[in-house]
């Protein structure tokens, strides 16, 4: 599984690179852009707070709406100040992660296949939540509000759907009344919460979403958004007069740049700029592209013993259990859900029946990966450890989406990609270990916190702590095991790793 086009893995090695440096700055626990959908959970409940407590004070009425804003900015600045402009930047903030997280997914690939949901659903939310702005923006009822509302409903009136044109309402404050403000409140309540239901919709088939950022990281936010509420507070532009133009307003281009598009473009252009926007990203995981999926995991009946491993340690929530079918005696069979399936095969890396110790030679696994079926894989390491040569041989398993370990094979030196790490069941690590069969087992695959299948680096380094089933076995000595996680942009870091672990199994033999 590669990424499909030249300008596409430009693309990628520009964002390894990028965020290789801010690795370096925030270490990979930290690194915002591996948690930019948490972020994006984050600055909305931060929308929501500051949002409720504006809301207590916010007076439904032409005059009225601008009063009690303007109260709650000057009047209260150490709180009702600072909870706008709260509300005002983690809403630009909410916009910058999820373009930055749109962004991200689609270079990283994960749109395609299976994964097509979480990326459809994300669509609408883009709309949505520039909807829900526009709409904040409007309740302040300043001059920003007045060019924004009658732009964007002259736009709407281009649509065919009125049969009175809604700009009639925008011409006085007469024909304006209370009843506008109490729609626009309602809106702003209830646009919010759908929201997040397409929030929960959106994650639904993914296993352990992370909805919430590292502390270090939320507080940074929040001491960031703190100081420039303080610096730069969120300011009203003057109340809003329908008898006057506005004139030259500040947009905020996060969520308004729609107002002076409408004034260069016309209404049907930038209708056809939107619904362009909305149906590309709408089809592009259907779009042609080189990506090939290899077959999906196959649970084998007889082989399954019912012990649940493999739901636990899917990513994609792609399998359930079931009542057993076949009159064996365990309670449980395991069920993949087809269309939910990546194949990342971690199922395959978790089930017990994986274990290359078995003693036949077809052998089949619980739940397995056809096109790389666990027997086919031992017989591969077993033909390439026995043409291992020199004093120090080593076994180097490693991740189709990560760095090419293919660049490290020599005499000395076996690989194994597999579509993730954590395909990899630790007893196939013992076996390589079984009577010196290498000196030692070299384990690598993503980067820390940016696995491409999600979980897979922490379940093997989990795996491997033996804090996680199936857990390295006991006897295995951790001195002949080492892992190091790069991408393909960190190559000679792995390259020198992988000489520096081989250095000290050669020193370890000489004491
Ligand atoms: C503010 C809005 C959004 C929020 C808060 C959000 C949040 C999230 C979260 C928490 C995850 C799970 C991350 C994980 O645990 O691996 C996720 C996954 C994903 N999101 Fe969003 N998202 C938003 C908007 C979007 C948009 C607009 C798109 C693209 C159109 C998108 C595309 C995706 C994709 C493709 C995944 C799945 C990646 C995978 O399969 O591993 N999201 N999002
Ligand atoms: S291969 Fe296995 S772990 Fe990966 S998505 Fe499919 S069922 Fe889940
Ligand atoms: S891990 Fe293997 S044995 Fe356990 S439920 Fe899944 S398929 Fe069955």
């Amino acid at each position: 599984m590669t990424t499909s086009s030249s300008t596409e893995s430009l693309a990628r090695r520009t964002l390894l690179r990028f965020e290789g440096a801010l690795n370096k700055i925030f270490g990979n626990d930290l690194n915002p852009f591996y948690h930019l959908g948490a972020l994006g959970f984050f600055f909305f409940w931060v929308v929501t707070v500051s949002g409720l407590y504006i809301y207590v004070f916010y007076d439904t009425g032409v005059e009225d709406a601008f009063a009690s804003v303007e109260y709650l900015t000057h009047e209260q600045r150490y709180l009702g100040g600072i909870m706008r402009s709260l509300h005002r930047y983690a809403s630009d903030a909410l916009v910058v992660v999820m373009l930055l997280h749109l962004l991200r997914e689609f270079i990283l690939g994960r749109y395609r296949g299976a994964r097509w949901f979480a990326w459809f659903t994300g669509v609408p939310l883009i709309w949505l939540l520039l909807a829900a702005g526009i709409n904040g923006y409007w309740m302040v009822w300043d001059k920003l509000a007045q060019y924004s509302a009658v732009t964007i409903i002259e736009w709407f009136d281009w649509l065919p759907i009125f049969s009175v044109p809604m700009a009639g309402y925008f011409i006085s404050a007469e024909t304006l009344d209370n009843r506008f403000f109490t729609l626009m409140s309602f809106f702003h309540v209830t646009v919010p919460l759908f929201i997040l239901f397409l929030f929960w919709v959106h994650i639904m088939r993914i296993s352990y979403p992370v909805v919430n950022p590292k502390r270090g990281l939320a507080l940074g936010m929040l001491l960031a958004m703190l100081v420039l509420s303080l610096v730069s507070p969120a300011l009203s532009q003057g109340p809003a007069d329908l008898g006057i133009e506005p004139g030259s307003v500040g947009v905020d281009w996060f969520y308004l740049f729609v107002s002076p598009l409408l004034d260069k473009w016309s209404a049907g252009q930038v209708w056809a700029l939107v619904g362009g926007i909305t149906l590309l990203l709408g089809v592009l995981p259907w779009l042609p592209h080189r990506f090939r999926q290899i077959p999906i995991a196959e649970v084998s009946l007889k082989n399954c013993n019912g012990c649940r491993r493999c739901v636990a340690d899917c990513p994609y929530e792609a399998v359930v259990m079931r009542p057993r079918s076949d009159g064996l005696h365990f309670a449980e069979e395991a069920v993949v859900t087809p269309d939910r399936c990546v194949s990342c095969g971690i199922c395959a890396g978790a089930c017990p029946s994986s274990t290359p110790f078995r003693s036949e030679a077809d052998y089949v696994s619980g739940i397995e990966m056809p096109s790389l079926p666990m027997h086919g894989l031992r017989a591969a390491m077993t033909a390439d450890l026995a043409k291992l040569q020199g004093d120090v041989r080593v076994m180097v398993f490693g991740c189709d989406n990560a760095a090419d370990i293919g660049k490290l094979r020599s005499a000395g030196v076996a690989v194994m990609s597999l579509p993730c790490t954590a395909m990899l069941p630790p007893s196939f690590i013992e076996y390589a270990l079984h009577e010196r069969q290498v000196d030692g087992v070299f384990i690598t695959g993503c980067r820390e916190s940016d696995c491409y299948h999600r979980m897979g680096g922490v379940w093997t380094a989990q795996r491997l702590a033996r804090e996680r089933e199936p857990r390295l076995r006991g006897r295995v000595e951790l001195g002949r095991i080492r892992q190091y996680w790069a991408s393909s942009a960190d190559f000679s870091g792995l390259a020198s790793e992988l000489e520096s672990f081989r250095a000290s199994l050669r020193n370890g033999r000489l004491t």
